[in-house]
């Protein structure tokens, strides 16, 4: 790759720039342009927000739909849930905020042309589970895209942001973005009266139990790289629950999901001697965590894992789902397969493949890698202002969504604490971003964002040098690709992985680690750390990957550091702190908290309280 190609600068201003074309972006999109007219809005989008993010492959399901017009469910029912699922630390106020308003988001929805699923005797959306129903959604994410797309100014695809910049004059204040173009190296300077940052959450953080070849099979997408939180500790902002990573139980090597067949099929689950081993350990999981959590309805998708995993340490794998007790109608095998078809194509394809017949054979199920991510049954992200009419005091700045950063908004995995949004729900935190940032900008008229050109300088120095390290030490190759001189992106990814896997909680120590070995784990990511100034990249996509596993790195940090202040295990089946083995309500019934300082190069980490509002 030429360097002199990297010679290109693109400066862009604008009103609202949204960093992701996810669904968060998406949502983020729609409601800035309905509120904002006059105002220009833009998305910087990584890949092409047509077929991106999470939601790039299809879902067979919408996971969060109240269905308040049918009395189904309430907002306050829905706190509830989320709160037992969670194990009693999440965010009320931003939990009911987008139960509110997420069935209005799921009728647009369907308006747009999102094929429905409808129960022909009630009338109503096909429930999955409670909170659940199912749809016909292949092509889920091209149309809330166009819906988006029509709503903004300019959308930059292939665009990816590096880097988020605060104001010249102020440092809690934000002012604009870095972005790269992957496909041209076009360096891009945004100019922007505020930010929504709706990128993703994070896969590969941990060694994935798929390797070589496969390794890209992934639960949580590979391209999901962590920039959702990456750009916003880089720019100071605060985080919380870090430590609180998930795993989740699929259906083995496809990562197939299982809602459908545990919630609508009604499949179970046993382990290779046939004992539903879920039933025979309720006793002593009560005794481990407390009746108050072992018996909350459904039990906690954590508690579900630490069941199986206790099941597989006792060497009773593999573990099965009857798929074949269910599928006992021709409805209920199309349902089975079309579930694969409109989200995990691989999983149909893995029972072709080892001939499997779901009609006739049951199928293993495991359990991931850990992720890092805030929309599905988990909440890393950040520290954000609720509602203005639900929020308490300590948890309201002014602006819905807002970080600690002035005018830097999140949505979708971006924010913490506001779990089970899932596709709409993470659509609909975009909206209610979007509508504050509207607010924030037309209550500061007189606002114009002013960059430190010097800062800016440096950043594309800093931005273009793993090119220039790989154009200076490609000569001096030892043997295939290893060099005396830089690393490749996949070789840092892969010392990541194995530190994260082995010191914070993987699946080789059965997710299980302790003060000593995240003390242990955070020196050598410090290693890492200064290695990763020497990173080779040999074009433009091996540049877009470095600066995915610097995202990655970062994300990693954050969560040892949490993982290391909270001193209990808050989450079996997530993680366990082995030498703080049970939940302690008593000390850590807070969110734990952690700011990076810009100016200092520190951490800070902290509690903050959690606050009961819905009884
Ligand atoms: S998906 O994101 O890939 O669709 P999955 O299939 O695990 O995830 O879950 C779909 C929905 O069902 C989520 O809302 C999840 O929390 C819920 N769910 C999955 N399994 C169970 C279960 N055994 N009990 C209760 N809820 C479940």
């Amino acid at each position: 790759m030429s360097l002199r190609k990297t010679n290109s600068v693109k400066h862009i201003d604008c009103d609202i720039l949204i960093v992701g074309g996810g669904f968060a972006g998406c949502g983020a999109a729609y409601e800035a342009g309905y509120w904002g007219r006059g105002l220009k809005i833009v998305i910087a989008e990584k890949a092409n927000i047509e077929r991106s993010g999470a939601v790039a492959h299809g879902l067979s399901a919408i996971n969060c739909y109240m269905g308040m017009r049918w009395g189904e469910n309430t907002p306050e029912d829905f706190v509830r849930y989320a709160r037992g699922d969670l194990m009693g630390l999440v965010r009320e106020d931003l939990l009911f905020d987008v139960a509110r308003h997420v069935d209005a988001t799921v009728h647009m929805f369907e308006e747009w042309g999102l094929p429905m699923m409808y129960n022909k005797e009630t009338g109503r959306y096909q429930r999955e589970g409670k909170w659940q129903i199912m749809i016909h959604g292949e092509s889920y994410k091209p149309i809330i895209a166009e819906a988006a797309q029509k709503s903004v100014d300019e959308v930059y695809n292939r665009v990816m942001i590096t880097h988020l910049l605060t104001d010249a004059h102020n440092s809690r204040r934000i002012a604009g973005a870095i972005g790269l173009d992957v496909r041209d190296g076009t360096f891009y300077v945004f100019r922007a009266k505020a930010v929504i940052v709706g990128a993703a959450g994070a896969s590969h953080i941990y060694r994935p139990r798929s390797i070589g070849e496969g390794a890209g099979r992934t639960w949580y997408p590979p391209w999901n790289n962590g920039s959702a939180y990456a750009l916003l500790m880089q720019a100071g902002a605060e985080m919380i629950q870090m430590e609180n990573r998930i795993v989740v139980t699929r259906f083995k090597d496809g990562y197939g999901p299982v809602g459908a067949w545990f919630l609508m099929l009604k499949s179970v689950a046993t382990n290779a001697y046939g004992e539903e081993y879920e039933k025979a350990h309720l006793d002593s999981l009560r005794s481990y965590v407390g009746a108050k959590y072992a018996d909350a309805k459904p039990m906690p998708t954590c508690l579900r894992n630490h069941l199986m995993l206790e099941e597989i340490k006792a060497g009773k794998g593999p573990i099965y789902i009857h798929t074949e007790r269910s599928l006992d109608t021709r409805e209920k095998e199309e349902l089975g397969w079309e579930d694969f078809l409109d989200m995990t194509v691989g999983q149909a394809v893995m029972w072709a493949s080892q001939n499997i017949d779901p009609k006739e054979d049951p199928s293993e199920l495991t359990m991931s890698e850990p992720y890092v991510m805030g929309s599905h049954a988990v909440c890393a992200g950040a520290w954000v202002s609720g509602p203005e009419d639900f929020a308490p005091a300590d948890y309201n700045w002014g602006y819905n969504r807002m970080t600690t950063v002035e005018g830097l908004f999140g949505a979708g995995d971006t924010v913490g604490g506001s779990a089970h949004k899932f596709s709409s729900g993470s659509f609909t935190e975009g909206r209610l971003a979007a509508k504050a940032a509207v607010r924030y900008i037309r209550d500061h008229q007189d606002y114009k964002p002013e960059l430190n050109t010097n800062a800016v300088e440096r950043i594309r120095e800093d931005v273009y040098r793993p090119l220039e390290n790989y154009n200076v030490g490609r000569h001096v190759i030892v043997k295939g690709s290893v060099s005396p001189f830089f690393i490749t992106p996949k070789q840092g990814l892969q010392r990541l992985e194995k530190i994260m896997d082995e010191y914070c909680g993987g699946v080789s120590s059965y997710y299980s680690t302790n003060e000593k070995l995240l003390d242990r784990g955070l020196l050598l990511l410090q290693m890492l750390k200064e290695d990763a100034r020497k990173i080779g990249a040999e074009d433009l996509h091996q540049l877009q990957r470095t600066w995915e596993l610097n995202h990655r790195i970062w994300v990693a940090e954050a969560v040892m550091r949490h993982t290391l202040f909270r001193k209990e295990t808050r989450w079996p089946g997530y993680y366990y702190r082995a030498d703080y083995p049970h939940v302690d309500d008593q000390k850590w019934h807070v969110f734990v908290s952690s700011r990076y300082d810009p100016a200092t190069d520190q951490w800070e980490m902290n509690s903050k309280p959690v606050h009961h509002i819905v009884p």
